[in-house]
């Protein structure tokens, strides 16, 4: 199989996340905070290195301010609900994916909050001005941004939008589920607020994981309540972090398993994880623009965006497209709307949606070009 699938989960994943996840189960077992057994503690030394190594990619100097989720949706909805309270202004971007717009969408249908909608171009291009247009008139308390776009894989400008943001008083959350691991994140130097992640895509860890940073100064109303491991005694929830937000056992073992990912991307380095995928897409864009009835979506630049690819080929419909790839050439990407419904409405390819191509770190040139033959053949085929 060639996976071209990666902006849904990386695949496949480094020897040592395999490593550590087995090991964990071999050798470690144990509740995190719960004992004080050796197993319990070697457990939580787990939880804490991964917390660690996680804080240095992301530049966290408090590692406790980073809380773990099953995923960056989990994050999300963490950030979203515990943030806003009723009467509040949100601004967030056409280039949502669900994770971010349902739970907004939610709020302003109970009429708990206003929302506000940065278009971007037909592109996947956005402009911090016209977050300032918003943030002059209107007094906003949470701007909600995506690093990348899953569907055109375009960057968005984070800073300059944090920094806008923060002119006006406001506070900015980053959705950076396709970014974290292969784009440099410094939450300081990016004047991030908040930073939800997911563990099992460009940080190789497995499914299930993933989290949120939230910036000292910043309260969050828990979602969930329950045991921490801390202050037993209190029929309260405790109201610091990381337990304030972590209630129950946690996915331990797939934490070992992030750990061991976020250690990977910090040997390699993000500069030359992000350069390969940039080669492997640019490859692909100069090839696949001269097939006939093949559309790209998104900006040209490779410098503008991730390793997302979307397109689709005129006579056939994404889900042909993709199961003609499966199928014939044991190609997997994914088709459809990516649970970006307004990313697709943006670019013009709502309701049928595109055939997306996800390149990863472990992909090669070779795939790439037996991906451009499919698609002279499946292209040749719809004359
Ligand atoms: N959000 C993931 C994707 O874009 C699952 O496929």
């Amino acid at each position: 199989m060639i996976y071209f699938d990666n902006a849904a989960t990386s695949f496949p994943k480094p020897e040592e996340v395999i490593a550590a996840m087995k090991d964990y189960f071999f050798h470690v077992g144990g509740n995190t905070g719960r004992s004080a057994h050796q197993a319990a503690l070697k457990a939580s030394e787990i939880v804490f290195e991964t917390r660690e190594v996680l804080a240095k990619l992301f530049n966290i100097s408090d590692s406790s301010r980073i809380v773990f989720t099953k995923n960056a949706t989990e994050a999300l909805n963490f950030a979203i609900y515990g943030f806003l309270e009723k009467g509040d202004q949100v601004i967030t971007t056409s280039l949502e994916h669900n994770s971010v717009m349902r739970p907004l969408r939610h709020l302003e249908i109970i009429g708990k909050i206003k929302l506000f909608i940065v278009s971007a171009n037909d592109k996947g291009i956005i402009e911090p001005k016209d977050f300032e247009k918003i943030l002059k008139r209107e007094k906003i308390k949470l701007v909600v941004v995506n690093h990348a776009s899953n569907v055109t894989g375009t960057i968005a400008p984070i800073k300059e939008i944090a920094r806008t943001a923060h002119k006006y008083g406001s506070t900015i959350l980053i959705d950076a589920a396709q970014t974290a691991g292969v784009v440099n994140i410094d939450v300081n130097e990016d004047e991030i607020d908040m930073l939800a992640f997911t563990g099992h895509k460009s940080l190789f860890g497995p499914q299930g994981t993933g989290g949120l940073y939230i910036r000292e100064g910043i309260e969050l109303e828990p979602l969930i309540r329950g045991g921490t491991g801390s202050n037993s005694e209190e029929e309260i929830q405790p109201d610091f972090l990381p337990d304030k937000l972590e209630s129950g056992t946690p996915n331990t073992i797939g934490i070992a398993g992030l750990g061991a990912g976020v250690k990977y991307v910090l040997r390699k380095g993000i500069s030359e994880i992000h350069q390969k995928e940039a080669e492997l897409t640019e490859c692909f864009i100069k090839e696949a623009e001269k097939i006939e009835r093949v559309i790209l979506y998104g900006p040209r630049e490779t410098t503008k965006r991730v390793a997302v690819v979307s397109f689709n080929i005129t006579g056939l419909t994404p889900s042909e497209v993709a199961y003609i790839l499966d199928q014939e050439f044991g190609i997997a990407c994914r088709p459809g709307l990516h649970c970006a419904p307004a990313a697709h409405k943006t670019i013009g390819t709502f309701p049928q949606g595109t055939v997306r191509f996800s390149f990863g770190y472990f992909n090669n040139i070779s795939e790439i070009e037996t991906g451009i033959k499919a698609l002279h053949k499946i292209s040749r085929r719809c004359v």
